[in-house]
């Protein structure tokens, strides 16, 4: 083989290699997957919260940016993401909980975010902003308010890494788990099996101790857990223990 051809079939050869490790870590998952919110981390102790994760079985880390205007409540930005990225290698997961989220999109894929998410409510041109975090070299994942019907996703879905279904009204963690939520995820889960494809199920409120079992057993990939982290006296054990629910 010439010296160029050598070299195009290792290009190609590196090229399928980590196109297959991309599909391998995002789409085909033994275990589900841990999102810690550290919208109940302790602010004033970002930096230790970010250091305890690295140190845990979580792989992801959930990132709730809110606007005041989508969601009754502000949280964080850019300038926290940037910060958290310098701290760790997970994945940054993040929930954009704000209007006209495709204008933000390149920011946050510059401050660091692998995944985005935004919400269906809040996005005109969904299918426009799905293509666009794509090509800015993110997943995309669209989120669900507990009142939207999972089948609003029908011709949307095959585009999607992941959807994110909220189990209580976005904007404040600590809040009480929907129950209908189950029904939301059994239906998805049949919508996604029709696809043929390994589209993400992520649940994100009230997820606790109780009912992580059964998330997972309905279907769920990937528990978001603020409150339940957080609050632990051993948050480390406790996201051991979500992982272990059956
Ligand atoms: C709510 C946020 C959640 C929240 C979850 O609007 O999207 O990610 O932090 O918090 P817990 O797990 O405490 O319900
Ligand atoms: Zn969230």
């Amino acid at each position: 083989m010439s010296g160029l051809g050598s070299l195009f079939f290792l290009t190609s050869f590196s090229l399928i290699l980590y196109l297959c490790q991309d599909f391998i870590s995002f789409k085909t998952h033994p275990m589900p997957i841990i999102a810690p919110s550290i919208l109940s981390a302790d602010f004033l102790n970002l930096g230790k919260d970010i250091e305890m994760l690295n140190n845990s079985q979580a792989e992801w880390i959930h990132i709730d940016v809110m606007d005041g205007v989508f969601v009754p409540n502000i949280s964080y930005g850019i300038p926290i993401l940037k910060a958290v990225r310098k701290a760790t290698t997970k994945v940054l997961d993040v929930h954009l909980m704000i209007v006209q989220p495709e204008r933000y999109f390149e920011t946050f894929r510059d401050a660091g975010a692998d995944i985005l998410t935004f919400h269906y409510e809040a996005s005109v041109h969904v299918h426009r902003s799905v293509a666009l975090i794509h090509e800015l070299g993110m997943k995309a994942g669209l989120v669900l308010n507990p009142h939207t019907p999972v089948n609003v996703l029908s011709e949307i879905l095959p585009d999607l890494d992941m959807v994110l279904l909220m189990s209580v009204n976005p904007g404040f963690g600590g809040q009480k788990f929907i129950e209908n939520t189950y029904n939301k995820i059994a239906a998805l889960k049949q919508m996604i099996h029709a696809t043929g494809k390994n589209i993400l199920i992520e649940v994100d409120g009230g997820v606790d101790l109780t009912n992580a079992g059964k998330l997972i057993q309905t279907g769920v990939d990937v528990l978001v857990a603020g409150n339940t982290v957080f609050s632990s006296k051993d948050p480390k054990e406790t996201i051991i223990q979500l992982l272990a629910s059956r």
